[in-house]
């Protein structure tokens, strides 16, 4: 049976062994997916030893991202440009390193959430690995503008400098959080760790235009203080990063079997599951 799994540290309790295991009996694909916890310094060595065990690809998640890109003997586009890796692909030819989270984003947005992106002011806050990943697929739904904000503005300024280029003409701003007062968007990612330490990025009022979307790629039981947040500022719509888990699972699975999953009934079960 092919072997598949997610490696992390720590990784007792991802959801991906049961997200894939639930894709697998949907689409009749024979396949074992795991939970391998790797010592801090000892994930290339874990990768090595599932390869030759007979692995056919991993998830990679915290904090092995970057060195998973560092890795990988070839890199899709998306993974270049989100400079970390979230799946890799064993193949005759080496390793193949993607990244699926940006792609799950959008697909959680677009397709579970029914909110359009293209022509849609977006602001993404964050600045990290996380922002970073979601930046060339949100660009590929052609908003009118995106926006990053960060605590640290300069680092905002850097990654808006690193996407120019890519932008395909639409304007992509950078700023802090206090620039941000006086201007509405329709959809608002928070993207930063703040729901970590249970805190809220400190936003000024008045973001969210008529109808907006507040995003979390955080989730959890009931709402995260970005959400808490956004609904008091009067956000419309708000979602938590759980589908976003899904769907990034579900690309990683279409890369490996050439199947595409039916996410819907998986999230439900999960979001049944945190209730
Ligand atoms: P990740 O890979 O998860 O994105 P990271 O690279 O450490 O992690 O980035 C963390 C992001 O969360 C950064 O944008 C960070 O802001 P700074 O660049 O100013 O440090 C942001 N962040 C973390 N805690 C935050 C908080 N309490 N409020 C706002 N932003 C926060």
């Amino acid at each position: 049976m092919d072997r598949y799994a997610v490696v992390g540290h720590p990784i007792a309790h991802s959801k991906s062994p049961a997200i894939h295991a639930a894709f697998a009996a949907q689409t009749g694909q024979a396949l074992r997916y795991e939970a391998l916890l790797a010592p801090l310094d000892g994930f290339a060595a874990t990768v090595a030893a599932f390869r030759a065990e007979g692995g056919r690809g991993m998830n990679v998640t915290v904090p092995f991202k970057l060195e998973a890109h560092a890795l990988a003997d070839r890199l899709s586009a998306r993974a270049e440009a989100a400079g970390a890796v979230n799946t890799l692909a064993f193949g005759a030819d080496g390793i193949l390193g993607d990244n699926t989270d940006g792609a799950g984003l959008v697909r959680d947005i677009i397709g579970n959430l029914g909110v359009a992106l293209n022509g849609r002011r977006i602001l993404l806050l964050g600045a990290g690995g996380a922002a970073r990943g979601a930046i060339l697929p949100l660009l590929g739904e052609r908003p009118a503008a995106l926006t990053i904000a960060n605590r640290t503005a300069s680092r905002a300024e850097e990654l808006a400098n690193t996407f120019a280029a890519l932008g395909g003409g639409m304007p992509i701003r950078a700023c802090g959080f206090a620039e941000l007062a006086g201007q509405s968007f329709d959809v608002v990612i928070n993207a930063t760790a703040a729901s970590l330490a249970d805190q809220a990025p400190d936003l000024p009022p008045g973001l969210y235009a008529g109808g907006a979307l507040a995003y979390d790629m955080m989730y959890g039981r009931g709402d995260t203080p970005f959400l808490r947040a956004a609904r008091a500022d009067g956000a419309a719509r708000l979602a938590d990063g759980l589908g976003m888990l899904v769907e990034q699972a579900a690309e990683s699975f279409l890369l490996w079997r050439g199947v595409r999953p039916d996410t819907a009934p998986v999230l439900a079960d999960l979001r049944a599951g945190l209730a």
